[in-house]
């Protein structure tokens, strides 16, 4: 087999990995968690009582048989509902911190990251990989280098058969291997580092499962580092091991291999997961509104809209976490220092105080700021590669399938999950 075609079937393979990892109802058996079909209308139940109550979600939802490491830290809990408590949360970090993922949740193995920093060191952080993740940089070198070769091999593996599952065939893989050819990394080792990154961050498996897989992730990372550092690539990782970092003092150093790793690790993990689900979801909105679906083929212009409105109205990753440093006061309610204050983004971004008729999904909204990408130093770092991706992905459909409609011989998509993770499991297509 030549390198190409290596690549060329490591992108299409039928490994049942695939099914395994890409798959949201098998997700919730493999964590021993129920589904939750559709949160929403309790979730507007319970912000329509307050929007910030005690307790933790599954006690408010009423929810009790299931567990999950970060239900059950023993430290009094709080939840926000509404969009202005929410983003009053996410912009005052210094009050509600961010290092809550790391002293208490599987979050801990990624290393020392962006994700759970807070204050200064946070900022020099992420200043040293910001400049790879600008929204000129996605236009200028991911989308050219990476996304829309991607999108059209992919494409080209199924436009033939007239037929499709885009959530396994598209969706799932294209956010994995960009992220994972971004790198650096090759093809060939995209399941593989997924799988094993995953199931290092998986608290239902024994420790020891847990070790070999951190072990096979950074042994991967720790052979891309150390190739270029002796022969510089186009690629994150290049860039990465020449960013510099700048103290507080002003003095500048390059990033050691544990700062590397751990920044890959976030980065991939949080990349490679969140983007599959979210074109899933946009995918399922559009099929299920094909008068939209109509508009948008004739106006291209309207794909952000759609893509917005596809984050706002259902979004993938909803559910998040913040340590209080201080007693504070939100939406009427007194929180001591030490609390855990849990966040659902799904809920403030159908907030009926913002958006009227919230549970519609309806691409000619007036556009406002939603919190689906968070809000504040912590808003996510990938948000236009995510876009990007997304975008690239519909117009080449557009262009490719332009007939694309449900198959019927399929139950019509929906999106499903777990109070954590959202998407399809399946979106079949055809087109002729
Ligand atoms: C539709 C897809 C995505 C959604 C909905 C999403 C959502 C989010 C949210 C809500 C946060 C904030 C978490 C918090 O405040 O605690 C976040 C942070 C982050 N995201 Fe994303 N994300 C997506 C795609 C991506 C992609 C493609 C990448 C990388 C290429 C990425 C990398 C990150 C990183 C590194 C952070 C941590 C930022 C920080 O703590 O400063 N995300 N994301």
């Amino acid at each position: 087999m030549t390198a190409v075609e290596a690549k060329q079937s490591a992108i299409t393979s039928q490994d049942p990995r695939y099914e395994e990892i890409f798959d949201l109802i098998s997700h919730a058996k493999l964590m021993g968690v129920d589904l939750v079909e559709n949160p929403f209308p309790m979730l507007a139940e319970a912000r329509a009582k307050a929007p910030v109550q005690a307790g933790t979600l599954l006690d408010i939802l009423g929810i009790q048989n299931r567990r999950m490491p970060m239900f059950e830290v023993e430290r009094p809990h709080f939840i926000a509902l509404s969009f202005a408590t929410i983003d009053e949360m996410l912009t005052n970090n210094d009050v509600y911190s961010s290092s809550v993922y790391y002293e208490f949740f599987p979050t801990k193995q990624l290393g020392k990251s962006i994700l759970h920093l807070g204050g200064t060191e946070h900022r020099q952080y992420r200043g040293t990989v910001q400049p790879l993740f600008t929204r000129r940089n996605v236009v200028e070198w991911w989308q050219p280098t990476w996304i829309v070769g991607l999108v059209d091999e992919l494409i080209s593996t199924f436009e033939k058969k007239g037929k499709a599952d885009l959530n396994q065939e598209l969706c799932a893989r294209l956010p994995m291997h960009t992220i994972t050819r971004a790198f650096g990394l090759p093809s060939e080792d995209a399941l593989d580092f997924r799988y094993h990154l995953m199931r290092g961050l998986n608290m239902q498996i024994s420790k020891e499962d847990r070790a070999i897989s951190e072990e096979v992730v950074s042994r991967l990372l720790a052979r891309a580092i150390l190739a270029r550092r002796a022969s510089p690539g186009n690629d994150v990782i290049t860039r990465l091991v020449a960013a510099q970092f700048i103290d507080e003092d002003g003095t500048r150093r390059v990033l050691s291999d544990d700062e590397i790793v751990s920044f890959c690790k976030l980065i991939i993990a949080a990349g490679g997961g969140t983007t599959w689900r979210q074109l899933g979801i946009t995918l399922v909105a559009l099929m299920t509104h094909p008068e939209q679906f109509e508009a948008i083929k004739k106006d291209r212009q309207l794909i952000d809209a759609a893509i917005s409105e596809s984050l706002r109205w259902h979004n993938t990753s909803p559910h998040f976490f913040r340590l209080t440093t201080q007693d504070v006061e939100l939406g009427g309610i007194e929180i001591p220092k030490g609390s855990i204050v849990e966040f659902n983004l799904n809920a403030a971004n159908r907030d009926p105080a913002r958006w009227p008729d919230p549970d519609r999904y309806d691409i000619y909204r007036p556009q406002q700021r939603h919190l689906a990408f968070s809000s504040g130093p912590h808003t996510c770092l990938g948000m236009y590669v995510a876009q990007a991706e997304m975008k690239v992905a519909i117009n080449a459909l557009i262009d490719r399938c332009p007939n694309m409609r449900l198959d019927p011989d399929f139950e019509t998509p929906r999106v499903t999950g777990t109070l954590e993770m959202r998407g399809p499991s399946h979106v079949n297509v055809i087109f002729d």
